[in-house]
Parts: C-alpha cells; sequence; structure tokens
C-alpha cells in the first residue's frame, strides 16, 4: 500500500485515485462503529473524538436509529413531490417546540451548507418586504458555514476561498472581528476589554455595509475556527445592536446544535432570541438532513415557489432518524450527559495544560471543547506543527481526533454524547502521552 500525506491526512494513492482531493479521504480505513467507536478494515477500534464531525452526537448506529431508518426504508423513502408528510410535519414541531415554541417554521435541507444558504434567502426576502434596502449580511472573522457559494462567502475562514476568486465572496457580505479572546482581533486583554469586538458591530453597519443590512449570521461557538467562545455579555450586546438596527439574528446551529455544548441549543446559553436558527449534523443520525426555522413572522415571509429542494422533508427516511435521534437524546439525557463528559474533560485537559508547557488555552462548553497548541506561553504562537503530531500519535493510540482553526493548531474534541467516563481517561491518557512524546523529540 503506497501513503502519502495530504493536508492533515495520511492517505491511500489506490483509494484516492477516484476521488475529488479533499473530500472523504484519510486513513484508517473505517467500516463499522458503535457508541463512541469505530472500527477500521484490519480490526482495529479507535475512540472517536470527531463524530462525524459532529453528527454523530447518539453514538454510531444506535439501535434506535437503525431500527427507525430500517422500518422507514421498507416503507416510503421519499414522497412523490409537495405533499404533506406526518413525519416531516410532526418533526418540525418537535423541533420547534424545543425552542419553546418561539420559532414555528421549518425549511428541511440536506446539508448544514444548504441549511445557511436558505435562511440568508430568507432573511433578504424580509429584507425587501419590509422596505429594505442595500442587503447587507453580517459575519464572523473564524466563523464557518459550508462550502456552497454563499456559505462560503459568510465563511470568515481565507484558506477555504483560496483560488475561487468571487464565487466565495458574494456581495454584500461583511465581516466583524470574532470574539476570540485568546487572540484578541482588537489587542484587549480579557480583564478590561469591555467587550468591544461587540460594539464593532455598530461601527461596521456605519462604515462598511452596502446600504442597509438584512442579517447578521453566527455561530453561537465558533467550532470549525478554533472551538471561539464568546464571553458572557457578546451575544446580549450583538443582540442588542441587531434590534436596534433591524438586523435579523440567524444562528447557524449547524455544529452546536442538539445538546453538544449542554444546553439543546448552543445560544440557549446566552439566552439569545434568534429570528433564525440553521441546523444539521446531529438530527439526521448519519443521514443527510438539515434545515432552518424562523419565528412565524420571519417564517412566513416565502411563497410558494421561492424555496424547494428534492430531498430535504420529501425524504422520509432522514426525518424518521431524526424522530429516533430526538427519542435517544431525550430517553439517555444526552444533554445532561454533554455537561458531564464535557466537565470531566475539561478537569483532565487542565490537568495536563498544568503540566503541558505546549497546551495555551483549553475552552469549550459541554462537548465542544478545543484545545490550542503554541510554541511558548508567553508569545503565544500557534503550534501547526505540532498539532498534527499530536493528532498522528494519539490516533496511532487508538484515539481520532480532529484539528481545526485559522492557525491550524487546534484540537477539536467533539465526541459522540454517549462516551464513556472511562473513554474519557483513555482519550486523555493519548493526548498525555503524545504531548510528553513530542516533547522529548
Ligand atoms: C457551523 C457549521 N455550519 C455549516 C456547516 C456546513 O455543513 P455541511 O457540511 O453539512 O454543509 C458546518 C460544517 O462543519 C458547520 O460546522
Amino acid at each position: 500500500m503506497r501513503t502519502e500525506s495530504f493536508g492533515n491526512n495520511l492517505i491511500n494513492d489506490d483509494l484516492a485515485a477516484n476521488l475529488v482531493p479533499g473530500g472523504s479521504m484519510g486513513l484508517p480505513v473505517i467500516t463499522a462503529g458503535s457508541g463512541a467507536e469505530v472500527l477500521d478494515e484490519d480490526g482495529n477500534k479507535y475512540l472517536d473524538l470527531e463524530a462525524g464531525p459532529g453528527v454523530a452526537s447518539v453514538g454510531h448506529c444506535h439501535p434506535t436509529v437503525v431500527a427507525a431508518v430500517q422500518e422507514q426504508a421498507a416503507k416510503l423513502m421519499q414522497s412523490p413531490g409537495r405533499y404533506h408528510s406526518r413525519l416531516t410535519s410532526e418533526l418540525a414541531k418537535r423541533i420547534t417546540d424545543l425552542t419553546g415554541n418561539r420559532l414555528r417554521r421549518v425549511f428541511f435541507s440536506n446539508s448544514g451548507a444548504e441549511a445557511n444558504d436558505g435562511a440568508i434567502k430568507l432573511a433578504l426576502k424580509r429584507a425587501t418586504l419590509t422596505g429594505k434596502r442595500g442587503f447587507g449580511i453580517l459575519a464572523l472573522e473564524h466563523g464557518f458555514h459550508g462550502r456552497l457559494s454563499l456559505p462560503l462567502s459568510l465563511t470568515g475562514m481565507a484558506s477555504r476561498k483560496k483560488g475561487f476568486g468571487p464565487y466565495g465572496s458574494f456581495p454584500g457580505v461583511v465581516h466583524v472581528p470574532a470574539p476570540y479572546c485568546y487572540r484578541c482581533p482588537l489587542g484587549l486583554s480579557l480583564q478590561n476589554c469591555g467587550v468591544k469586538c461587540a460594539d464593532v458591530v455598530e461601527d461596521v453597519l456605519k462604515t462598511r455595509v452596502p446600504g442597509e443590512a438584512a442579517a447578521l449570521i453566527a455561530e453561537p461557538i465558533l467550532g470549525v475556527g478554533g472551538v471561539i467562545v464568546p464571553p458572557e455579555s457578546y451575544w446580549p450586546k450583538v443582540e442588542t445592536i441587531c434590534r436596534g438596527n433591524n438586523i435579523l439574528l440567524i444562528h447557524d446551529e449547524v455544529f452546536c446544535g442538539f445538546g453538544r455544548t449542554g444546553k439543546m441549543f448552543g445560544h440557549q446559553h446566552w439566552d439569545s432570541k434568534p429570528d433564525i436558527v440553521t441546523f444539521a449534523k446531529t438530527i439526521g443520525g448519519g443521514l443527510p438532513l438539515g434545515g432552518f426555522m424562523a419565528t412565524e413572522e420571519v417564517g412566513t415571509s416565502f411563497e410558494e415557489g421561492d424555496h424547494f429542494t428534492t430531498f430535504g422533508g420529501n425524504s422520509q427516511v432522514g426525518p424518521a432518524a431524526a424522530h429516533a435521534v430526538l427519542d435517544v437524546l431525550e430517553k439517555e439525557h444526552l444533554v445532561k450527559r454533554a455537561v458531564d463528559a464535557g466537565h470531566l474533560f475539561m478537569h483532565g485537559l487542565k490537568g495536563l495544560a498544568a503540566k503541558h508547557e505546549a497546551i495555551g488555552d483549553v475552552r469549550g462548553r459541554g462537548l465542544m471543547i478545543g484545545v490550542e497548541l503554541v510554541k511558548d506561553r508567553a508569545s503565544r504562537e500557534p503550534a501547526p506543527q505540532l498539532t498534527k503530531q499530536l493528532q498522528q500519535a494519539m490516533r496511532e493510540r487508538g484515539v481520532l481526533v480532529a484539528i481545526t482553526g485559522v492557525h491550524g493548531c487546534v484540537l477539536r474534541i467533539t465526541p459522540p454524547l454517549v462516551i464513556s467516563e472511562a473513554q474519557v481517561t483513555v482519550a486523555l491518557d493519548a493526548l498525555d502521552a503524545a504531548l510528553t512524546a513530542a516533547a522529548q523529540k
């Protein structure tokens, strides 16, 4: 077997030969999964700290989800067209109930990128109906919203747009600084910053937005950007600015949603009241399902023919899986488990930070955790090479973990929410051993 490196991945030439580079590729070759573990084709077991990424929250191949998919697949896989489905309508009701019924109208898509694309389309239609002109859209630096043209434009990570010209530069999209406290974009210190990065939104509205802004879209906690957790007053301040300027607040809950952060939705940590929420990943339990939900007022801005997709809510297997995912989240108290396992991880990681100088920062909520690696703590210079080494060393010890962040120096820990205490210890031990080995090189 010939292998070589591609990005962070070790790839097999034969398996990669007919795939567009950058998609699903990398060793090991995973063939099965159960709970928080996966197996490769040689029978080696790995603890999965990536989970899909962020998809397998209820665990790989949960029997309840598998049974629901099998049963629905034998009954009806796809509705003929634009006809009612009880399964889809009841799923919409269940999901909006999770917001206390504040958000009431749901559109189902196939992915997170499509969910965000549709949410912006809805916001622009709303802006038109309310007589706005200019159609500016605000997004956050370091934010990630998907790889289609508009979501890529919303994404605040330049490396993802390299070589695509205007494909990733949708007119009207303006980025504001992220609340990245470890590397404050305004050069302030956490103790007396006054959360100026939120105030900047108001300045940007006056100086850089073309005409009037329709919406601000952001992840409550920035996942792909390096697990950036905003300070306590950030979202309340930004929300006030949005309300004051009649701008819709869209929270992208594609990664944070459905329990991962220790609340059903990430924005609930700040008690935000978004007008639109987008979701995907966890809800399909491994099947492609996403969507957006909006308040009654905003969600009824679309008229017949404004928006549609062939699959989404028409596919019946995805919604069947989603009902099962919600059942499992509830019955197994997985939101609470995300809190408990998250505490265990944070406690263990803080212990490792006391022992290993290379750990610059440990942050997160629930089971959405980032470990930022630096060359030294004083300069905070990012350590992407070391991060890759750690990822590989952990893989060799049977633990799969992702690398994330603009500087490529954050290990992202987002395991299935069913991860056990013993498995958390396995993960921490693997990171400890990898850091010790790296320091000795
Ligand atoms: C916050 C966020 N939004 C959107 C997306 C894009 O979702 P998808 O890959 O399903 O298009 C992702 C994917 O990682 C994400 O993390």
